[in-house]
């Protein structure tokens, strides 16, 4: 199995580009079975989930073609309307296929998807939701079988904020017979990605970054051209590793406006950010300062952004409180920072976080995405040498991450 080996202590400098969004391109490509015509998207990021939904996709009749971060989808005909156990279990987002798939065929057979490391992570509120839409849903045999001759518009108000629950039913109520309004929604950027490519195709959507979304049915959508939107939590990640290590690096294709909460924080801990437009620019010349964090839905700070922060917080001048509002089971990376001699002690669903001199290197485990990139952080900053295995849950969502560190002079490399 690959391992990433990292030789700590170096500063990173220099220059690099963000890619497309993980969690805007994933719906995006769902669109795409809302209308028989095609869906050009570009800026898609070359990663293990996108793999994964373009073989769902296409094992439903979705003609797919494209090169280079451009991916050009058709679902003229669906010829299999069914999201199987084998593809579901590697990736939850497949559920995003339910609503589109029941508002254009009627019709949708989705294994459920089941808990995962950070969490239970039910989609009973997705469900709730198509029910109210009109849709006949039961589970058997471990399968969410949805049956609706033509969903029908609804209010729904959402009892927990979910961003996937939002943007299914946002494009489930695309097609339905009259407005649709979804109350207490999700106000995540990666949902107005969503929401203006569905317009491109036609949609009436308003209010899309607000709690309250008003979605008026259409009898069809058409083909359109969108570019996703630039990935938050990967930018978040490089300034957060930029910050810890100290040094100073430029990152283009990015947006700062997706990233208040958290470029708030870095600034509190001591780094000078600059940006504009398209750009970030994040310089560090001193010891960081203990920040505490309090994770809970956009635009406040980001769950997927915590782990990383606790990396930076082990190092930092004085004891910040990290707690975790969102997943019940997202601080398995303590125990794997603490074999790095971390000083973090847990209780419930916070961390007390110690900074100390430095971080030990050490052979550890990645558990789920983002604390394998809160151990890349550790391992930047760490004396000696660090040793992170079961790196594919990293190459789930950071497209190249070696080589872009690489980029930024850091000393890492993948063992085969
Ligand atoms: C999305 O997951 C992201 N994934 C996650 O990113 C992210 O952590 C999460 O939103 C929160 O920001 C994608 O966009 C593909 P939720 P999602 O539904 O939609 C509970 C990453 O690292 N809930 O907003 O699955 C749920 O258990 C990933 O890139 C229900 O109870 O998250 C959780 O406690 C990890 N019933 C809370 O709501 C439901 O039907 C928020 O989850 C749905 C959710």
């Amino acid at each position: 199995m690959q391992k990433l080996i990292i030789q700590g202590g170096v500063p990173l400098h220099g220059e690099i580009s963000i890619s497309g969004a993980k969690n805007a391109a994933l719906p995006l490509l769902c669109a795409a079975l809302l209308t028989g015509e095609s869906l050009k998207i570009n800026n898609v990021p070359a990663l293990h989930d996108i793999t994964t939904m373009l073989s769902l996709l296409k094992q439903m009749g979705t003609d797919i073609s494209g090169s280079n971060n451009e991916v050009v989808l058709s679902a003229a005909t669906l010829s299999q309307l069914i999201a199987p156990y084998e593809m579901v279990k590697t990736m939850r987002a497949a559920i995003l296929v339910l609503g589109p798939l029941l508002a254009r065929a009627g019709e949708a057979e989705i294994s459920l998807p089941g808990g995962c490391a950070i969490g239970m992570r039910p989609v009973d509120l997705h469900i709730k939701g198509l029910q109210a839409m009109g849709a006949e849903i039961h589970i058997r045999h471990g399968y969410i079988h949805a049956v609706a001759k033509k969903l029908h518009g609804a209010r729904i108000v959402f009892d927990i904020v979910t961003v996937t629950g939002t943007e299914n039913l946002m494009m489930a109520a695309t097609l339905a017979e009259g407005t649709t309004i979804l109350e207490n929604a999700a106000r995540e950027p990666e949902i107005i990605d969503l929401a203006n490519c569905l317009k491109a195709m036609g949609a009436k959507i308003q209010g899309a970054g607000t709690d309250i979304i008003t979605i008026e049915g259409v009898p069809s959508l058409h083909g359109a051209e969108h570019t996703v939107m630039p990935d938050r939590i990967e930018t978040g990640t490089f300034l957060v590793a930029a910050t810890a290590t100290g040094g100073e690096i430029h990152l283009k294709n990015t947006d700062a406006h997706l990233l208040d909460a958290v470029l708030d924080k870095l600034t509190e801990a001591g780094a000078r950010i600059d940006s504009n437009g398209n750009w970030i620019n994040l310089k560090m010349n001193t010891k960081p300062k203990s920040v505490n964090v309090r994770t809970a839905p956009y635009p406040a700070f980001p769950t997927d952004m915590q782990a990383q922060f606790m990396s930076l917080n082990c190092i930092a001048d004085g004891t910040a409180i990290i707690t975790e509002t969102i997943f019940e089971n997202r601080l398995m990376h303590v125990q794997e920072l603490k074999r790095m001699n971390a000083s973090i002690e847990v209780e419930g669903n916070a961390a007390i976080v110690t900074g100390i001199a430095h971080l030990d290197g050490a052979n550890v485990m990645a558990t789920d995405l983002r604390a394998s990139a809160s151990l890349v952080i550790a391992g930047l900053i760490a004396q000696g040498e660090t040793v992170i295995d079961r790196i594919y849950h990293l190459d789930r969502g950071y497209e190249n991450i070696e080589g872009k560190l690489s980029a930024l002079g850091a000393q890492i490399r993948r063992t085969q």
